[in-house]
């Protein structure tokens, strides 16, 4: 039984058919990329399975339970996170602050044993130490994704939703946020992972999922997208063939 699994879902704003007819899944463990590129409905896939878009038709079934009819928060609970496209941080509180508040699904837990939890973040997300008493606005934007992403793993998620983290980063940083993930992957935590950047986003994942206009167009291994030079030349990227080569 796959952790997550969207049968048809179709996504409707107004006039716009921004999903038509999704069906995808992510297996326990595992690390899948959605790629695509701009407005390809990548970021409604992700609002769709967690709630803040309501699907017009189709069905998202989370650990065999349909989860049709829930709320954002219900659908938190359950125990799926979802960090956001444009990395948003709350300015006016610290790095440690905005991770902390993570944790706020989960009951029964002291805020001591958060504080501390939120402290051990900075273990994986070693570069912003230095930085974790510091107000989230004056946070570089490489700084303020790891933050976002530390808050998502906080709520303890059995999948973790990840939309386009390394947008707008320097290349240095986006392999620092990428190797995050990959550390994250080695922990056991399973990720659906959006991404522009097909190559970035392949070296993570154990199969990849593309998205044209609404519609998913092909699926595989990394290696498999990469060798069809047809899937190449449409929807990777016009970089793509020599940065699979590099
Ligand atoms: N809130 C919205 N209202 C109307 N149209 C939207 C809204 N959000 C997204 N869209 C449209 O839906 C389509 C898919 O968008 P999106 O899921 O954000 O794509 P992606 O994340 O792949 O760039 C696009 O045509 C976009 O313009
Ligand atoms: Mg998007």
């Amino acid at each position: 039984m796959p952790l997550i699994e969207l049968k048809n879902v179709s996504v409707r704003y107004g006039e716009i058919e921004a999903l038509r007819g999704v069906s995808l899944s992510v297996e326990a463990g595992e690390v899948v990329t959605l790629l695509g590129g701009n407005g390809a409905g990548k970021s409604t896939t992700l609002r769709a399975i967690s709630g803040l878009t309501k699907p017009a038709s189709g069905e998202i079934i989370f650990e065999g339970k349909s989860m049709t009819g829930l709320g954002p928060e219900e659908i938190v609970r359950l125990g799926i996170a979802h960090v956001p496209e444009g990395r948003r941080v709350f300015p006016g509180l610290t790095a440690h602050e905005n991770i902390m508040l993570g944790a706020s699904n989960r009951s029964g837990v002291s805020k001591d044993q958060i504080d501390q939890e939120a402290d051990a973040m900075f273990d994986l997300f070693s570069d912003i130490r230095p930085f974790q008493h510091v107000l989230g606005w004056t946070l570089s934007g490489g700084q303020q994704q790891m933050v976002a992403v530390a808050r998502g793993l906080m709520a303890k998620p059995k999948l973790l939703l990840l939309d386009e983290p390394s947008l707008g980063l320097a290349p240095v940083i986006v392999s620092k946020v990428f190797e995050i993930i990959k550390e994250i992957r080695r922990r056991g935590t399973t990720v659906l992972l959006v991404e522009q950047n097909a190559r970035m986003g392949l070296s993570v994942a154990d199969r990849g999922y593309v998205l044209e206009t609404g519609r998913l167009v092909v699926t595989g291994k990394p290696d498999e997208l990469w060798n069809n030079e047809d899937v190449r030349a449409a929807y990777l990227g016009g970089h793509a063939r020599t940065a699979a080569k590099a």
